[in-house]
């Protein structure tokens, strides 16, 4: 018996008010159908078939997985008809679990309960959940024993079937020589005039079939998305769950609802994180790691016992243990921070290696640079990589001193050891263990009388 992934995903979204597909709207800044799909492709299943239809070729473009493949449904009749468009890739021995686009967050945990449901005796497993609002779902209506007997559509239910708090989730597992066959005998007799896959329940049970049913952990696990307000109310849920994991974990976050993970954040031990922190893509914290209040951390990885200060942004930046950042620091693609290394206030540093204990404290732009230990580069150093069409690199060895507001025009290279002397033009290659300058000397003007205002 083999497993196959149906997610539904070809429907237009008109609440959305919005060019792009929903099922492209973002959730932590990844497509919502990414979500479903990333899930489905934790379970073991060869194949992961999405029904597309409308803004298909947006949606095939933006959308990745291992086992993933589309399928078209030009018209949108309904889920049954969606499901149906699959059935030339479904075996009569195949499970099918088939999952919406536009419900992001249910767990792979979840999942795996409902497809153990599902064997030979048991050909449909539903995931449902009681709701105290029930109202816009499908209702599950049971027998004197509790039995699943059919699945409802509000607009089809009676007002004792609207009283019912158990609801349709849509997610269900299916033996796939079953559902096609019931597929086939769809009719859209119904107040919506579409081909309800909700039906094949009532089909099942009259097979002589009992229907089980699981329920996921969390409400947050089955809500769907319809529209913008839908969208952000399910974005700070999903956040705060993602700061009571990290909580869990061990971190100490100074307000869980103050707190975007937008990709992959992986944590050491005795993390402090203050109010108003984004991290992007994939990130790791070491030991100690203290992330001041409004900073952006994208894709870096942060060693142990280094404090990331408020306001600063970092994208892309390996930094070793005991360095401390910020703050209003910017450290762009390819910043290498060694051991104990400090940069400070409205500093920018882009592929730039700055070496164990040196410091760049103020005002600075490292650019294109190796630096070696120890150095100190003082406030208003900047490294002019750029000739207007080719970037160059800087090199400065161990134990530099810069003075401030100097200027080192790449390609340069300045000698362990060396002093630069404060507001030099460095264009030519600085000695080791030597003083240079390229200042003029300082006059007074003896005398000098200031002008006056011409009449
Ligand atoms: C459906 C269920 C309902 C359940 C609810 C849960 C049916 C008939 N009803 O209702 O019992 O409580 O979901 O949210 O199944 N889609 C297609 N093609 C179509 C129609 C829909 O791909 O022709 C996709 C949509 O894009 C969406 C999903 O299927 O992702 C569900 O469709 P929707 O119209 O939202 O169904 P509901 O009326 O909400
Ligand atoms: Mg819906």
């Amino acid at each position: 018996m083999s497993l196959k992934v149906v997610i539904l995903a070809a429907g237009k979204g008109t609440r959305m008010r919005s060019q792009l597909p929903k099922v492209l709207q973002p959730l932590a800044q990844k497509p919502l159908l990414q979500h479903v799909i990333d899930t489905a492709e934790c379970l073991n299943s060869k194949s992961i078939i999405t029904v597309i239809g409308h803004g298909a070729d947006s949606v095939k473009s933006r959308v990745k997985g291992e086992h993933l493949s589309f399928v078209m449904q030009e018209q949108q009749l309904g889920t049954g008809h969606a499901v149906a468009q699959t059935a030339s890739h479904i075996s009569d021995n195949d499970t099918v679990l088939i999952l919406y686009g536009d419900v992001p967050l249910t767990s792979l945990e979840t999942l795996k309960d409902l497809l153990t449901l599902v064997d030979d005796t048991h050909p449909l497993a539903l995931l449902t959940i009681n709701l105290e609002d029930s109202s816009g779902y499908g209702r599950i209506v049971r027998n004197n024993h509790f039995q699943v007997e059919a699945i409802v559509e509000e607009k089809d239910a009676n007002p004792d079937q609207k009283a019912i708090k158990e609801v349709n989730t849509g997610i269900m597992a299916v033996h796939g020589g079953h559902l096609k066959l019931w597929l086939s005998s769809l009719s859209s007799d119904n107040a919506q005039g579409e081909y309800y896959l909700t039906d094949i329940i009532e089909m099942c049970v009259h097979a002589g079939f009992e229907v089980h049913t699981t329920t996921p952990k969390t409400e947050l696990e089955v809500l769907g998305v319809n529209n913008k307000a839908q969208l952000q109310d399910l974005e700070r849920r999903y956040q705060l769950q993602q700061a009571e994991r990290l909580m869990v974990e061990g971190a100490t976050v100074i307000d869980a609802s103050r707190l975007d993970i937008r990709g992959k954040l992986s944590i050491g031990q005795d993390v402090t994180i203050d109010v108003n922190v984004v991290f992007e893509g994939d990130v790791t914290l070491g030991d100690n790691v203290t992330i001041g209040a409004n900073c952006i951390i994208k894709n870096s990885v942060i060693a142990n016992n280094t404090t990331i200060s408020a306001f600063s942004h970092l994208e892309e930046a390996t930094i070793a243990e005991n360095c401390v950042v910020g703050p209003y620091a910017r450290l762009r693609p390819g910043t290498e921070l060694m051991a104990e290394a400090k940069i400070g206030n409205f500093v920018e540093t882009k592929k730039a290696k700055i070496g164990k204990g040196s410091k760049v404290n103020h005002l600075s732009y490292v650019g294109d640079t190796i630096m070696g230990n120890d150095c100190n580069i003082g406030a208003g150093t900047i490294t002019c990589n750029y000739d207007g069409v080719n970037k160059h690199l800087t090199q400065i060895g161990d134990q530099v001193f810069i003075g401030s507001d100097t200027q080192l025009v790449a390609p340069v290279s300045i000698g362990s050891g060396a002093t630069v002397g404060a507001g030099s033009t460095i264009t030519k290659d600085v000695p080791m263990n030597e003083l240079t300058l390229s200042r003029s000397k300082q006059l007074t003007i003896k005398g000098w009388v200031k002008p006056t205002k011409r009449v």
